[in-house]
């Protein structure tokens, strides 16, 4: 997923690891999670290379001070339970500061900056509480029947035209569609808004030159800002004349004597399609392509719909993990694990690498394999828990379950061909494209 805080906030040319010795970082390996030639790498040595970091008695520190880089590096919380203790200690690891590594320049703060994904409390908790009364028993219902229809559409047209691309005719449009129809978006301004989304995440964690950067901002960011100003003003009109969607719910929801102000819904709503969009069409794009490559595995939740597609989801998501990666800001020093642990001084950044997390086979037995009867499944493909655990886990799951059945039932023999195309990025696991047949 790339948040709308994140677009210019990556890839940073930063640094070798610290060699920082008796603090966190000492004893790092050959390896620089901060170097964006490390993402480029192949995913069986990034994964070497993550299962060699958790092994460590000290999370290691990448892109310090010294290093000839900006920015004060961070440390690499790579294990399941260190990404879980700073998702679920708020008042420690804050979202203020940004949840992107390096920060993102200070224009994009200020244009995106009331995004709930980088506030802390009490902030983050009076959004969160209106947003989460906008998604109502009664919302989330109309949703779940709005998936199946655009699902079924989205099949028909699959089987009409017979299209080559599973990300663009499949993955990309289920997830973007029912955003729209959940925030009552017209029409006629989809495709735009569809484009310019794609250009923003294209965009997102993929190195560019400093200069590139530092000199304007992306044309991706401008597209997002352009959206934010066209959500703002259908959130005006809703407030004038009310229709039965999620705009309108949000625009007129009063939780403790607040509701939205136009910004705050043009930045939620960039969040949704950013955050909503992105993030489940990849982890639809590579569960298509894990059932594939795993026949066993496809076989059995084919030959049991109803009783395999919910440990599907989550084992896809766990597998896939869509986002890699969230930062925290430490607000005070702070010891991880307990007293006798290492030791992150107030200041500090520390890197949740979710992906890391769900291989942790400390807590997942053969964390390579793929098996949809996994069980327990504590993954932290949608955050390590807290208050900024993902706000659409459940729409997530819904979607995936609704789009996999309406596949396997209408188009049994469909897979994919060939590997997807995936953009190098240390934030999301972006599928660009992805071949199939059926
Ligand atoms: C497979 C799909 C998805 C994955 C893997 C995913 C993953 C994540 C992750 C890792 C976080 C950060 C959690 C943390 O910092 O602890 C997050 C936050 C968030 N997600 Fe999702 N997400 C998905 C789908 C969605 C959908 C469909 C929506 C839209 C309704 C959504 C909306 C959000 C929002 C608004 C946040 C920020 C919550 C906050 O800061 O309070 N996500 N997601």
């Amino acid at each position: 997923m790339s948040t709308a805080a994140t677009p210019d906030a990556e890839a940073a040319p930063e640094a070798a690891p610290e060699a920082d010795a008796g603090v966190p970082g000492a004893g790092v390996p050959a390896v620089d999670l901060a170097d964006p030639a490390f993402w480029r790498l192949p995913a069986a040595v990034r994964a070497a290379a993550f299962a060699e970091l958790r092994r460590l008695p000290a999370p290691a520190r990448f892109g310090g001070p010294g290093s000839g880089h900006p920015g004060h590096g961070f440390h690499a919380l790579v294990r399941h339970a260190d990404v879980v203790e700073a998702g679920r200690t708020p008042a420690v690891f804050l979202s203020g500061p940004g949840v992107t590594t390096p920060e993102p320049a200070r224009w994009v703060r200020l244009l995106f900056g009331d995004s709930m994904v980088n506030l802390d409390d009490p902030r983050h908790a009076q959004l969160r509480r209106i947003v989460s009364r906008a998604f109502t028993p009664r919302l989330i219902s109309k949703v779940e029947d709005d998936i199946r229809r655009v699902a079924a559409d989205l099949v028909d047209r699959v089987e009409r035209e017979r299209p080559e691309d599973f990300v663009t005719a499949v993955a990309a449009e289920l997830p973007f569609q029912v955003i729209c129809n959940m925030m009552g978006i017209p029409e006629e301004p989809r495709r735009v808004i569809l484009d310019q989304v794609n250009h923003a995440s294209e965009h997102t964690g993929v190195a560019r030159p400093l200069r590139a950067r530092l000199r304007m901002p992306g044309r991706g960011l401008l597209a997002l800002a352009r959206m934010q100003g066209m959500v703002a003003d259908l959130g005006r009109e809703r407030r004038r004349r009310p229709a039965d969607d999620l705009v309108t719910a949000l625009v007129t929801a009063d939780v403790d004597g607040r509701r939205l102000t136009g910004r705050e819904l043009g930045a939620f709503f960039s969040l949704l399609l950013v955050a909503g969009v992105e993030t489940t069409r990849n982890a639809l794009a590579h569960g298509l392509h894990l059932l594939t490559a795993h026949p066993e595995q496809r076989a059995l939740l084919v030959g049991d719909l109803d009783r395999h597609l919910g440990g599907a989801v989550d084992e896809i998501v766990r597998h896939a993990t869509p986002i890699i990666q969230f930062r925290r800001t430490l607000a005070v020093d702070h010891r991880l694990g307990g007293p006798d642990g290492p030791l992150l001084r107030a200041g500090d950044k520390a890197v949740l690498y979710f992906g890391s997390a769900n291989r942790d086979e400390t807590v997942f037995a053969d964390p390579d394999a793929f098996d949809i009867t996994r069980s327990p499944n504590p993954h932290l493909g949608f955050g390590g828990g807290g208050p900024h655990y993902c706000l659409g886990a459940h729409l997530a799951r819904q979607e995936m379950k609704v789009l996999y059945r309406e596949l396997f039932t209408r188009l049994p023999g469909i897979r994919s061909v060939g590997e997807p195309e995936l953009v190098p990025s240390s934030f999301d696991h972006r599928v660009r494209s992805l071949r199939f047949t059926f």
